[in-house]
């Protein structure tokens, strides 16, 4: 599988490169990001117009404006694309989700398999707790760039699945005086040091608390994700699939 790799020269990205080196089925022929540059193995253009590699698939770890120059070249090719960059406005996503009536997109904010897992069952405790207060508290290093994490959103979004999209998201307490709502899922972001990240989710009834934590210790997982879902979006024609259809195969 000839890949493309959007953010080739960053943190993500170097992960992308020794994690395929590992496979024979992924052989990384050029980069984009926004400086060129050619001490690889394969080029890195910072010019989508320079691209001439045979593509079977490009994989996505870099900013939504590069995202979306790089879906631009993936549309006019038709090329299966994997897109693990947070950080998107809801009129980018819907842009994306749009895109995919043609095109074959994989996205989500987190390739980690057992973050999904923890968005399944933070899902099936709020089926159960219904009237418990909800909290996300998520930590990364402090090069992140964009609060609170994807990785938090996506959870919240699974559990306000169970509440017809009814809780109200509360980004910044701070910026207020007045007690909480029932009807809200709070978020708080740390930034420090060189955390790979942490998320936790907590049920707060009367009486007793309920949470549960997933911690990331290495970028692997994230790259090994990201391979798992090219091998399974270059099988498809178009649509817009998630972390969801890797774990209900
Ligand atoms: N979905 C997941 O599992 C997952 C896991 C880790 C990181 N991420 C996300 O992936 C993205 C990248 O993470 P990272 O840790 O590698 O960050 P990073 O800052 O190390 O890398 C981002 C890369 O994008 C490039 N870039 C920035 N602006 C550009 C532009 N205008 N055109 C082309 N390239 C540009 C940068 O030069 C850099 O090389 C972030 O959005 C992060 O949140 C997702």
């Amino acid at each position: 599988m000839n890949v493309l790799l959007n953010g080739a020269l960053g943190k993500m990205g170097s992960e992308i490169i020794e994690t395929a080196k590992k496979y024979d089925d992924f052989n990384i022929v050029c980069g984009f990001d926004k400086t060129e540059f050619y001490d690889k193995d394969f080029p890195i253009y910072s010019d989508i117009e320079k691209i001439n590699e045979e593509v079977d698939v490009v994989i996505d770890f870099s900013v939504p404006v590069a995202t979306f120059k790089i879906l631009d070249y993936a549309k006019q090719k038709r090329i299966p694309i994997v897109i693990a960059t947070t950080g998107f406005s809801d009129t980018q996503l819907l842009e994306i989700k749009n895109l995919s009536n043609t095109l074959p997109i994989f996205r989500s904010s987190n390739m980690s398999l057992d973050i999904n897992l923890m968005a399944k069952l933070v899902q099936k405790i709020a089926e159960v707790l219904k009237d418990s207060d909800i909290e996300i508290i998520e930590t990364h290093h402090n090069r992140k760039v964009d609060s609170p994490s994807g990785t938090a959103i996506l959870l919240a979004d699974a559990i306000n699945q169970v509440f017809n999209n009814e809780k109200v998201y509360d980004f910044d307490r701070m910026q207020k005086r007045e007690k909480r709502s029932k009807n809200e899922i709070g978020f708080s972001s740390v930034r420090g040091g060189n955390i790979v990240g942490e998320h936790t989710v907590k049920f707060f009834s009367e009486n007793e608390t309920l949470e549960i934590t997933h911690t990331s210790y290495s970028r692997q997982v994230f790259a090994e994700g990201a391979l798992k879902a090219a091998r399974f979006i270059v099988t498809k024609e178009y649509g817009l699939y998630d972390m969801n259809d890797l774990l209900d195969k």
